[in-house]
């Protein structure tokens, strides 16, 4: 197949590309998943670890799947098709980051469903006045309803869909670059509201007063699954993306960019949350429930609270959008590459292959919620699969490739833009991608694997 000329390829901007491949970073993990994990982790002490992850393994990885896309100008299958044509089995990374996609869209988009229901119920006024218990309550009976979360579901299936097949430039770029810009101003505000309650000292302090007897090994996994999830590496969405970035773009600091304001998103998510959860005397510590069963909560005994509400769920549904995009559009580009389908029959088709293996995940809070396989429900299973085992192998083969398989001179190549860029950080890079990063990802899947 011809490769496609890069400038039609991709993005049009460096901005472009930065703000869409923030956008699939930023999503649930930072709003949903980060703030229960820091909760059920005991706070500060395992947000200093997560930064360390991230800074430390999460660019170097992230900046070698950016290189694998942009050098072969590729979906993920393709990519090492391409860079390793005498070693098919290479390819196989590309399927596993294949089948990743398809298993974190399944069960990503039955909580994207949730918020969009939540928009309704905290619009209507349905939230409002209700007791602690009947909030749960809420919670609950909507869960496992089964069909309305389906319905909702299969509505943000529609949603990214739609805006997938308007294509790269005028469906991803665009909406990101709209949408990302209104989530950061809704945050800011959220942010504001939370450090004005009297009582939002303690929330700080759980998060920015790091308490490290209580890090174990299972936290140290959770910070790295957490790392990996959030800034959504190690299974080919940055590929994809990579693929798209512009060949005059600097590959390091689009990465800094896009793994700095991911996290920076997090923990403005912290500062919105924690503070208002202390502030009345509600447990940080209550699970992926946190956001839809603890903050009407909040929302409900604070000044304002209906409009916050609103502003949030509107919020949250629009950050798990940018993300189900970059899902999404990993099985897209695979379909329209490799099996020649069009972007149109790629979007419906994969979309409703998704949403059968989604509602499954759906289900599992009602009519299969006794269904335990490993102990875990499908959809707890889906996320641990994925976020604790998949994507850390995924990170793991992506580095063995740049650091061990791809020649030296290409690596360097790609980094410098060709000898245009300094790349002064090379070396550095270089020695954690073939050390540092292989030799920390081993040891903590076999710790988690065996522990
Ligand atoms: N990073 C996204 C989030 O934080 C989730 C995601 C993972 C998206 C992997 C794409 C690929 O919500």
């Amino acid at each position: 197949m011809e490769p496609l000329n890069n400038n039609n390829r991709g993005f049009s901007s460096n901005l472009g590309a930065i703000l869409a491949a923030t956008g699939g970073a930023i999503g649930l993990g930072n709003i949903w998943r980060f703030p229960y994990t820091v909760g059920q982790n005991g706070g500060g002490a395992f947000i200093i670890m997560y930064i360390v992850f991230v800074f430390l393994l999460g660019v170097p990885v992230m900046m070698s799947e950016i290189i694998i896309g942009r050098r072969s100008q590729q979906n993920v299958v393709g990519a090492f098709r391409v860079l390793a044509p005498k070693h098919k089995g290479w390819m196989g990374v590309g399927f596993l980051g294949i089948a990743a996609a398809f298993i974190i869209y399944a069960f990503y988009s039955v909580v994207a469903g949730w918020t969009l229901n939540y928009i309704v119920l905290s619009s209507s006024g349905q939230l409002t006045g209700k007791s602690p218990i009947e909030i749960s309550q809420l919670f609950v009976t909507f869960t496992q309803g089964s069909f309305l979360p389906l319905v909702y579901q299969f509505l943000f299936f529609a949603l990214t869909a739609s805006i997938i097949i308007l294509g790269v430039q005028k469906g991803i770029e665009k909406y990101t670059k709209i949408l990302m810009p209104i989530l950061f101003f809704l945050m800011i505000l959220l942010c504001v509201r939370s450090l004005t309650l009297s009582g939002a000292k303690e929330g700080l302090d759980f998060i920015f007063k790091p308490d490290f007897s209580k890090i174990n090994g299972s936290s140290v996994l959770d910070a790295l699954g957490q790392a990996l999830f959030s800034l959504s590496i190690g299974m080919g969405a940055l590929i994809t993306y990579g693929s798209y970035i512009r060949k005059e773009d600097n590959l390091f600091t689009t990465s800094l960019w896009i793994a700095g304001a991911d996290t920076f998103i997090a923990i403005l998510a912290g500062v919105a949350i924690f503070p208002a959860v202390f502030a009345f005397g509600l447990s940080p510590a209550a699970g992926p429930s946190l956001v839809y069963e603890v903050l009407p909560n909040v929302f409900n005994s604070m000044p304002g609270g209906r409009f916050f509400a609103i502003l949030f769920f509107v919020l949250l549904t629009i950050a798990a959008l940018t993300s189900t995009i970059s899902l999404l559009e990993v099985l897209v580009l695979w379909a329209v590459e490799e099996l020649h389908w069009s972007r149109r029959k790629a979007a419906i088709i994969l979309s409703f292959v998704v949403f059968v293996i989604g509602a499954f995940c759906t289900f599992s809070f009602g009519l299969l919620s006794n269904l335990k396989i490993f102990g875990l429900t499908i959809f707890g299973l889906c996320d641990k699969l994925t976020a604790t085992y998949m994507m850390p192998i995924g990170a793991l083969l992506f580095t063995l490739f740049i650091g061990w398989y791809l020649p030296k001179t290409e690596v360097y190549d790609e980094l410098s833009n060709s000898g245009q860029l300094k790349a002064r950080y090379f070396k550095i890079f270089y020695f954690i991608i073939r050390y540092i990063a292989p030799i920390a990802l081993t040891i903590i899947l076999l710790t988690g694997i065996f522990s």
